[in-house]
Protein backbone atom coordinates (compact mmCIF):
# COMPACT_ATOMS: atom_id res chain seq x y z
CA UNK A 1 0.00 0.00 0.00
CA UNK A 2 1.07 3.70 -0.88
CA UNK A 3 2.07 5.10 2.52
CA UNK A 4 0.19 7.73 4.00
CA UNK A 5 1.60 11.36 5.27
CA UNK A 6 1.01 11.85 8.82
CA UNK A 7 1.24 15.51 11.04
CA UNK A 8 2.30 15.29 14.44
CA UNK A 9 0.59 18.07 16.71
CA UNK A 10 2.47 18.48 20.08
CA UNK A 11 5.08 16.98 18.85
CA UNK A 12 7.46 18.50 21.05
CA UNK A 13 5.80 17.37 24.07
CA UNK A 14 6.85 13.82 25.74
CA UNK A 15 3.98 12.13 24.00
CA UNK A 16 4.67 13.87 20.89
CA UNK A 17 8.41 12.42 20.94
CA UNK A 18 6.78 8.93 21.61
CA UNK A 19 4.79 9.31 18.48
CA UNK A 20 8.17 10.12 16.64
CA UNK A 21 10.14 6.94 18.19
CA UNK A 22 6.70 4.84 17.61
CA UNK A 23 6.68 5.76 13.98
CA UNK A 24 10.12 5.54 13.35
CA UNK A 25 9.73 2.43 10.24
CA UNK A 26 6.12 2.45 10.09
CA UNK A 27 5.46 0.37 7.36
CA UNK A 28 2.23 2.36 6.59
CA UNK A 29 2.76 6.11 7.81
CA UNK A 30 5.68 8.72 7.03
CA UNK A 31 5.78 11.26 9.08
CA UNK A 32 5.49 14.88 7.02
CA UNK A 33 5.21 17.57 9.61
CA UNK A 34 5.41 18.38 13.19
CA UNK A 35 3.30 21.05 15.12
CA UNK A 36 3.42 22.64 18.04
CA UNK A 37 2.86 26.08 20.39
CA UNK A 38 4.18 29.33 18.95
CA UNK A 39 7.26 29.34 20.79
CA UNK A 40 8.72 26.58 18.70
CA UNK A 41 7.20 27.18 15.50
CA UNK A 42 9.22 28.32 13.16
CA UNK A 43 12.17 26.17 15.03
CA UNK A 44 14.10 23.37 13.36
CA UNK A 45 12.47 20.60 15.18
CA UNK A 46 16.13 19.64 16.65
CA UNK A 47 16.59 23.25 18.23
CA UNK A 48 12.40 22.99 19.30
CA UNK A 49 12.51 20.08 21.21
CA UNK A 50 13.99 19.19 24.62
CA UNK A 51 14.67 15.72 23.17
CA UNK A 52 14.04 13.30 26.05
CA UNK A 53 13.69 9.69 24.13
CA UNK A 54 16.43 7.17 25.05
CA UNK A 55 17.37 6.74 21.41
CA UNK A 56 19.10 9.65 19.25
CA UNK A 57 16.65 11.87 17.99
CA UNK A 58 15.77 10.78 14.60
CA UNK A 59 17.98 12.34 11.57
CA UNK A 60 14.15 11.96 9.46
CA UNK A 61 12.98 15.05 12.07
CA UNK A 62 16.20 16.70 13.28
CA UNK A 63 15.52 19.55 10.37
CA UNK A 64 11.79 18.91 9.69
CA UNK A 65 10.62 22.98 10.71
CA UNK A 66 8.06 23.20 13.56
CA UNK A 67 5.00 24.79 12.02
CA UNK A 68 1.95 26.49 14.14
CA UNK A 69 -0.47 24.33 14.69
CA UNK A 70 -3.12 25.08 12.25
CA UNK A 71 -5.21 23.45 9.54
CA UNK A 72 -3.98 25.62 6.30
CA UNK A 73 -0.22 24.76 7.31
CA UNK A 74 -0.92 20.85 7.06
CA UNK A 75 -2.46 20.94 3.90
CA UNK A 76 -0.30 17.79 2.49
CA UNK A 77 -1.39 15.79 5.11
CA UNK A 78 -3.11 12.62 5.46
CA UNK A 79 -4.35 12.99 8.77
CA UNK A 80 -2.69 13.88 12.15
CA UNK A 81 -2.19 12.29 15.94
CA UNK A 82 -2.39 14.98 18.43
CA UNK A 83 -0.29 15.09 21.42
CA UNK A 84 -1.18 18.35 22.50
CA UNK A 85 -1.90 19.93 25.70
CA UNK A 86 -5.52 19.67 27.10
CA UNK A 87 -5.84 23.31 27.63
CA UNK A 88 -5.60 24.23 23.46
CA UNK A 89 -6.98 20.67 21.95
CA UNK A 90 -10.32 21.84 21.70
CA UNK A 91 -10.05 24.72 19.43
CA UNK A 92 -7.07 23.26 17.49
CA UNK A 93 -8.39 19.80 16.96
CA UNK A 94 -11.98 21.13 15.38
CA UNK A 95 -10.14 23.27 13.42
CA UNK A 96 -7.95 20.48 11.35
CA UNK A 97 -11.50 18.50 11.60
CA UNK A 98 -13.24 21.28 10.01
CA UNK A 99 -10.38 21.24 7.57
CA UNK A 100 -11.21 17.91 6.38
CA UNK A 101 -8.30 16.53 8.56
CA UNK A 102 -8.76 13.52 11.04
CA UNK A 103 -7.29 13.78 14.29
CA UNK A 104 -6.41 10.71 16.16
CA UNK A 105 -6.06 12.15 19.83
CA UNK A 106 -4.41 11.68 23.20
CA UNK A 107 -6.11 14.43 24.71
CA UNK A 108 -8.91 13.98 26.87
CA UNK A 109 -11.24 17.21 25.67
CA UNK A 110 -13.41 14.94 22.87
CA UNK A 111 -13.22 11.99 24.88
CA UNK A 112 -16.83 12.29 26.04
CA UNK A 113 -18.30 13.74 23.12
CA UNK A 114 -21.46 11.59 22.38
CA UNK A 115 -20.26 11.33 18.46
CA UNK A 116 -16.75 10.88 18.94
CA UNK A 117 -15.03 6.90 19.25
CA UNK A 118 -13.15 6.28 22.55
CA UNK A 119 -10.97 3.63 21.35
CA UNK A 120 -9.05 0.67 22.60
CA UNK A 121 -8.95 -1.86 19.57
CA UNK A 122 -9.20 -4.61 21.54
CA UNK A 123 -12.17 -3.88 23.24
CA UNK A 124 -15.00 -1.62 21.44
CA UNK A 125 -13.44 -1.37 18.01
CA UNK A 126 -17.12 -1.61 16.22
CA UNK A 127 -17.42 1.85 17.87
CA UNK A 128 -15.45 3.43 15.05
CA UNK A 129 -18.88 3.75 13.31
CA UNK A 130 -19.53 6.62 15.67
CA UNK A 131 -17.52 8.70 13.07
CA UNK A 132 -20.74 9.19 10.66
CA UNK A 133 -22.48 11.04 13.08
CA UNK A 134 -19.64 13.63 13.39
CA UNK A 135 -20.73 17.14 11.45
CA UNK A 136 -16.86 18.87 11.48
CA UNK A 137 -17.21 18.73 7.30
CA UNK A 138 -20.55 18.15 5.17
CA UNK A 139 -19.07 15.61 3.73
CA UNK A 140 -17.62 13.55 6.29
CA UNK A 141 -13.72 13.90 5.65
CA UNK A 142 -12.66 15.44 8.47
CA UNK A 143 -13.39 13.81 12.22
CA UNK A 144 -11.84 12.92 15.42
CA UNK A 145 -11.08 9.69 17.26
CA UNK A 146 -9.61 9.60 20.57
CA UNK A 147 -7.60 6.62 23.04
CA UNK A 148 -8.17 7.17 26.73
CA UNK A 149 -6.38 7.89 29.64
CA UNK A 150 -3.52 5.82 30.34
CA UNK A 151 -4.90 4.06 33.75
CA UNK A 152 -8.04 3.13 31.45
CA UNK A 153 -5.92 1.32 28.91
CA UNK A 154 -5.16 -1.48 31.08
CA UNK A 155 -8.26 -1.60 33.27
CA UNK A 156 -10.89 -2.11 30.68
CA UNK A 157 -8.48 -4.49 28.57
CA UNK A 158 -8.42 -6.63 32.04
CA UNK A 159 -12.28 -5.45 32.51
CA UNK A 160 -13.49 -6.64 29.07
CA UNK A 161 -13.18 -10.76 29.63
CA UNK A 162 -14.53 -9.97 32.58
CA UNK A 163 -17.73 -8.12 31.50
CA UNK A 164 -17.92 -10.41 28.43
CA UNK A 165 -18.26 -13.66 30.78
CA UNK A 166 -19.42 -12.43 33.98
CA UNK A 167 -21.09 -8.68 33.68
CA UNK A 168 -19.61 -6.56 36.26
CA UNK A 169 -21.08 -5.02 38.99
CA UNK A 170 -18.25 -2.43 40.79
CA UNK A 171 -14.81 -1.96 41.03
CA UNK A 172 -12.26 -0.62 43.04
CA UNK A 173 -8.83 0.25 42.24
CA UNK A 174 -5.56 1.62 43.28
CA UNK A 175 -3.23 3.48 40.53
CA UNK A 176 0.10 3.48 41.12
CA UNK A 177 1.13 5.84 38.43
CA UNK A 178 4.92 6.00 36.56
CA UNK A 179 6.16 9.59 36.59
CA UNK A 180 6.64 10.39 32.71
CA UNK A 181 2.40 10.38 32.69
CA UNK A 182 2.88 13.83 34.07
CA UNK A 183 5.22 14.85 30.55
CA UNK A 184 8.12 16.87 30.83
CA UNK A 185 9.39 18.28 33.52
CA UNK A 186 6.68 16.73 35.24
CA UNK A 187 6.91 16.52 39.02
CA UNK A 188 9.18 18.21 40.83
CA UNK A 189 12.16 15.24 41.94
CA UNK A 190 12.01 16.25 45.16
CA UNK A 191 8.07 15.51 45.74
CA UNK A 192 8.32 12.47 44.08
CA UNK A 193 11.83 10.90 45.22
CA UNK A 194 11.64 8.44 47.82
CA UNK A 195 8.03 9.06 47.66
CA UNK A 196 4.23 8.55 47.05
CA UNK A 197 1.91 11.57 46.15
CA UNK A 198 -2.00 10.26 46.66
CA UNK A 199 -3.44 12.56 44.73
CA UNK A 200 -2.94 13.28 41.04
CA UNK A 201 -5.78 16.11 39.72
CA UNK A 202 -7.89 15.65 37.64
CA UNK A 203 -7.50 12.08 36.97
CA UNK A 204 -9.76 9.76 39.30
CA UNK A 205 -12.40 11.65 37.40
CA UNK A 206 -11.83 10.41 33.93
CA UNK A 207 -10.71 6.96 35.37
CA UNK A 208 -14.70 6.94 37.24
CA UNK A 209 -16.28 7.86 33.57
CA UNK A 210 -14.25 6.28 30.25
CA UNK A 211 -14.98 2.56 30.91
CA UNK A 212 -18.59 3.15 30.96
CA UNK A 213 -18.22 4.23 27.37
CA UNK A 214 -15.68 1.80 25.89
CA UNK A 215 -17.27 -1.39 27.52
CA UNK A 216 -20.75 0.53 26.11
CA UNK A 217 -23.08 -1.18 23.41
CA UNK A 218 -23.10 0.35 20.00
CA UNK A 219 -26.43 0.96 18.82
CA UNK A 220 -27.96 3.40 16.15
CA UNK A 221 -28.52 6.09 18.64
CA UNK A 222 -25.16 6.08 19.74
CA UNK A 223 -23.47 4.07 22.86
CA UNK A 224 -25.13 2.38 25.43
CA UNK A 225 -22.84 3.11 28.47
CA UNK A 226 -21.86 0.06 30.86
CA UNK A 227 -23.36 0.87 34.08
CA UNK A 228 -21.74 -0.07 37.44
CA UNK A 229 -19.60 1.86 40.01
CA UNK A 230 -16.03 2.38 40.32
CA UNK A 231 -14.46 3.99 42.86
CA UNK A 232 -10.47 5.19 42.04
CA UNK A 233 -7.57 6.57 43.87
CA UNK A 234 -4.77 7.72 41.48
CA UNK A 235 -1.28 7.93 43.50
CA UNK A 236 1.92 8.93 42.00
CA UNK A 237 5.23 6.91 42.22
CA UNK A 238 8.56 6.92 41.55
CA UNK A 239 8.79 4.53 38.70
CA UNK A 240 9.72 6.06 35.32
CA UNK A 241 7.46 3.78 33.23
CA UNK A 242 4.43 1.37 33.79
CA UNK A 243 1.29 2.55 35.69
CA UNK A 244 0.92 -0.52 37.73
CA UNK A 245 -3.36 -0.95 38.98
CA UNK A 246 -4.36 -2.76 42.35
CA UNK A 247 -8.10 -3.91 41.04
CA UNK A 248 -11.19 -5.25 42.87
CA UNK A 249 -13.94 -6.34 41.24
CA UNK A 250 -17.66 -7.23 42.31
CA UNK A 251 -19.03 -9.86 39.30
CA UNK A 252 -22.70 -10.24 38.46
CA UNK A 253 -22.46 -13.89 37.99
CA UNK A 254 -19.81 -15.31 40.77
CA UNK A 255 -16.79 -16.78 39.36
CA UNK A 256 -13.22 -17.55 41.07
CA UNK A 257 -10.05 -16.63 40.62
CA UNK A 258 -9.59 -19.80 38.48
CA UNK A 259 -12.18 -19.34 36.23
CA UNK A 260 -11.23 -15.32 36.19
CA UNK A 261 -7.78 -16.27 35.31
CA UNK A 262 -9.14 -18.64 32.30
CA UNK A 263 -11.56 -15.91 30.99
CA UNK A 264 -8.48 -13.75 30.43
CA UNK A 265 -6.34 -16.17 29.03
CA UNK A 266 -8.78 -17.41 26.64
CA UNK A 267 -10.01 -13.81 25.41
CA UNK A 268 -9.88 -13.48 21.69
CA UNK A 269 -9.20 -9.99 20.73
CA UNK A 270 -11.56 -9.41 18.33
CA UNK A 271 -9.11 -7.66 15.99
CA UNK A 272 -6.38 -10.65 16.27
CA UNK A 273 -6.73 -11.65 12.85
CA UNK A 274 -6.19 -8.10 11.11
CA UNK A 275 -2.20 -8.06 11.34
CA UNK A 276 -2.50 -4.42 12.21
CA UNK A 277 1.51 -3.34 12.16
CA UNK A 278 1.47 -2.37 16.10
CA UNK A 279 -1.30 -4.94 17.81
CA UNK A 280 0.50 -6.91 20.20
CA UNK A 281 0.03 -11.20 19.46
CA UNK A 282 -1.37 -11.13 22.99
CA UNK A 283 -3.05 -8.38 24.48
CA UNK A 284 -2.98 -9.60 28.18
CA UNK A 285 -0.09 -11.41 29.14
CA UNK A 286 -1.51 -13.57 32.85
CA UNK A 287 1.88 -13.74 35.35
CA UNK A 288 1.54 -17.14 37.37
CA UNK A 289 4.51 -16.14 39.21
CA UNK A 290 3.44 -13.72 42.66
CA UNK A 291 6.32 -11.44 41.93
CA UNK A 292 5.28 -10.48 38.78
CA UNK A 293 4.06 -8.18 36.74
CA UNK A 294 6.74 -5.19 37.80
CA UNK A 295 7.13 -1.73 35.89
CA UNK A 296 10.87 -2.30 35.34
CA UNK A 297 10.75 -5.85 33.90
CA UNK A 298 7.36 -5.81 31.88
CA UNK A 299 6.37 -2.11 31.01
CA UNK A 300 8.20 -2.98 27.54
CA UNK A 301 6.88 -6.57 26.44
CA UNK A 302 5.49 -6.33 23.28
CA UNK A 303 6.76 -3.19 22.32
CA UNK A 304 5.10 -1.86 25.48
CA UNK A 305 1.92 -2.80 23.95
CA UNK A 306 0.63 -5.31 26.34
CA UNK A 307 -1.10 -5.90 29.43
CA UNK A 308 0.28 -7.76 32.26
CA UNK A 309 -1.62 -9.35 34.89
CA UNK A 310 -0.91 -10.97 37.85
CA UNK A 311 -1.40 -11.84 41.23
CA UNK A 312 -5.47 -13.14 40.75
CA UNK A 313 -7.04 -14.42 43.54
CA UNK A 314 -10.64 -14.40 45.28
CA UNK A 315 -11.65 -11.40 47.11
CA UNK A 316 -12.33 -10.81 50.54
CA UNK A 317 -14.58 -7.50 49.63
CA UNK A 318 -16.56 -8.26 46.45
CA UNK A 319 -15.44 -11.11 44.90
CA UNK A 320 -11.83 -11.20 42.41
CA UNK A 321 -8.91 -8.94 43.13
CA UNK A 322 -5.64 -8.52 40.64
CA UNK A 323 -2.91 -6.16 39.47
CA UNK A 324 -2.66 -4.49 35.98
CA UNK A 325 -0.04 -2.50 34.58
CA UNK A 326 0.94 -1.36 31.19
CA UNK A 327 3.17 1.23 29.51
CA UNK A 328 1.52 4.72 30.03
CA UNK A 329 3.07 6.15 27.14
CA UNK A 330 2.95 3.63 24.83
CA UNK A 331 0.32 1.41 25.63
CA UNK A 332 -1.63 4.40 27.23
CA UNK A 333 -1.07 6.82 24.83
CA UNK A 334 1.38 7.51 21.90
CA UNK A 335 1.09 3.35 20.84
CA UNK A 336 -2.52 3.36 21.22
CA UNK A 337 -3.17 6.18 19.14
CA UNK A 338 -0.93 4.61 16.63
CA UNK A 339 -2.76 1.07 16.79
CA UNK A 340 -6.12 3.06 16.35
CA UNK A 341 -4.80 4.99 13.33
CA UNK A 342 -3.91 0.92 12.02
CA UNK A 343 -7.31 0.15 12.55
CA UNK A 344 -8.82 3.31 11.12
CA UNK A 345 -6.94 2.34 8.04
CA UNK A 346 -8.21 -1.17 7.58
CA UNK A 347 -11.89 -0.40 8.48
CA UNK A 348 -11.29 2.01 4.99
CA UNK A 349 -12.02 5.79 7.03
CA UNK A 350 -8.09 6.73 6.46
CA UNK A 351 -6.50 6.50 3.20
CA UNK A 352 -4.13 8.41 1.04
CA UNK A 353 -5.03 11.20 -1.40
N1 LIG B 1 2.23 11.72 29.27
C1 LIG B 1 1.33 10.71 29.22
O1 LIG B 1 1.60 9.58 29.68
C2 LIG B 1 -0.02 10.91 28.60
C3 LIG B 1 -0.85 9.80 28.47
C4 LIG B 1 -2.10 9.94 27.86
C5 LIG B 1 -2.49 11.17 27.41
N2 LIG B 1 -1.69 12.26 27.55
C6 LIG B 1 -2.18 13.54 27.02
O2 LIG B 1 -1.41 13.87 25.86
C7 LIG B 1 -1.24 15.28 25.80
C8 LIG B 1 0.25 15.63 25.78
O3 LIG B 1 0.85 15.22 27.01
P1 LIG B 1 2.43 15.41 27.23
O4 LIG B 1 2.74 14.69 28.48
O5 LIG B 1 3.17 15.10 26.00
O6 LIG B 1 2.51 17.04 27.48
P2 LIG B 1 3.74 18.01 27.24
O7 LIG B 1 5.03 17.30 27.34
O8 LIG B 1 3.49 19.18 28.14
O9 LIG B 1 3.56 18.51 25.68
C9 LIG B 1 2.53 19.41 25.29
C10 LIG B 1 2.64 19.74 23.81
O10 LIG B 1 1.60 20.69 23.50
C11 LIG B 1 2.18 21.79 22.79
N3 LIG B 1 1.46 23.02 23.05
C12 LIG B 1 1.30 23.68 24.23
N4 LIG B 1 0.60 24.83 24.04
C13 LIG B 1 0.33 24.90 22.71
C14 LIG B 1 -0.35 25.84 21.90
N5 LIG B 1 -0.88 26.97 22.41
N6 LIG B 1 -0.44 25.60 20.57
C15 LIG B 1 0.08 24.48 20.03
N7 LIG B 1 0.76 23.55 20.76
C16 LIG B 1 0.87 23.75 22.08
C17 LIG B 1 3.60 21.88 23.32
O11 LIG B 1 4.42 22.63 22.42
P3 LIG B 1 5.66 23.55 22.94
O12 LIG B 1 6.80 22.61 23.22
O13 LIG B 1 5.92 24.44 21.77
O14 LIG B 1 5.18 24.27 24.15
C18 LIG B 1 3.96 20.39 23.39
O15 LIG B 1 4.35 19.95 22.12
C19 LIG B 1 -2.00 15.88 26.97
O16 LIG B 1 -3.30 16.25 26.55
C20 LIG B 1 -2.03 14.73 27.96
O17 LIG B 1 -3.09 14.84 28.87
C21 LIG B 1 -0.46 12.15 28.12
Amino acid sequence: MTKLNIGILGATGAVGQKFIRLLQNHPWFTIKALGASERSAGKPYREAANWIESIPMPGSVAELKVRNCESAEFDDVDFVFSGLDSSVATEIEADFAKAGIPVISNAKNYRTDPTVPLLVPEVNPDHIDLIKSQTFTADGSGWIVTNPNCVVVPLVTTLKPLHDAYGIEAVILTSMQAISGAGYPGVASLDILGNVIPLIGGEESKIHTEPHKLLGTMTDSGIDFADFPIQATATRVPVENGHMLSVTVGLKTKADASEVENAMKEWQSPISELGLPSAPSFPIHVHRDARYPQPRLHADSENGMQTAVGRIRNANVLDITYVAMAHNTVRGAAGGAILNAELLVEKGYLKGE
